[in-house]
């Protein structure tokens, strides 16, 4: 199980490299355990959620704008996975039901968002514990969770093993969700992962040799969250 921030795929178009190791390396993985990818709206999401916030403050439609952006997004990356040798599902599944539906069909799955109220960390989290997925990846553009937002403090330290407990801590109030807000984990997913006790790895997905190394179970740069 991948969660792919959109904001990974940001200037995909500009790094050939990245997206022809990254593709090469999902496939190959998936000749030989099946694997669902999750993707994320980035900025595409963001900014349309931010036109439509001219006209309505409604947060569920303002969710619902920036699940359409998720949405394409795994569209366009589920294209860039065809090939003639491994079966990619041809839907983009709605519900994370219909997706564990579709993995018993086909090597990959890939999917957005599903309903308002969370990101798609959450969504991938709750697939991954559905599926009772291997690993699961949550790749993000930044190297590690941070004790505080790297964006606000140039002190803030990466942390390498939390338990479940910590990053619910850092994360916030499932509560609290925010469309198109931003934070390295979605709360409702931490607290998804807590409730399943699901092991996560947190890295950078603009870096393929990261990514692919935890979903071969070795060493990665990242955080790993465990039960601590
Ligand atoms: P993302 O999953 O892309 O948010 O959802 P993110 O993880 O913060 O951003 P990136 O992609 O890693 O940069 C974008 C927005 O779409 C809505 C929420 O408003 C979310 O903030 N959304 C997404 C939902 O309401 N439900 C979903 O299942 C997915």
């Amino acid at each position: 199980m991948i969660a792919l921030g959109g904001s990974v795929l940001k200037e995909a178009d500009q790094r050939q490299e990245w997206l022809d190791l990254m593709v090469k390396g999902l496939l190959e993985r998936a000749r030989k355990i099946p694997m669902a990818l999750v993707i994320g709206g980035g900025e595409l999401a963001r900014q349309a959620i931010s036109l439509a916030r001219v006209g309505t403050s409604d947060s569920d439609l303002l969710d619902e704008i920036g699940i359409g952006g998720t949405r394409l997004n795994a569209l366009i990356f589920s294209t860039w996975l065809k090939n003639d040798r491994i079966e990619v599902s041809s839907t983009i599944p709605h519900s994370i039901e219909k997706a564990a539906t579709l993995i018993q069909k086909n090597r990959i799955v890939v999917m957005g968002g599903t309903y308002p109220g969370h990101t798609t960390d959450a969504v991938a989290i709750r697939l991954a514990s559905l599926i009772h997925a291997r690993r699961c990846i949550i790749a993000t553009n930044v190297s590690h969770v941070y004790n505080e937002d790297p964006r606000e403090n140039n002190d803030a330290q990466p942390i390498e093993a939390l338990s479940h407990t910590e990053l619910r801590q850092i994360c916030g109030d499932p509560g609290q969700h925010v469309p198109g807000g931003q934070g390295v984990v979605d709360a409702v997913g931490a607290a998804a992962a807590a409730e399943a006790g699901l092991e996560l790895r947190i890295l950078d997905g603009r870096d393929h040799t990261r990514l692919l190394n935890a979903l071969d179970g070795q060493d990665f740069e990242g955080t790993l969250v465990t039960e601590g």
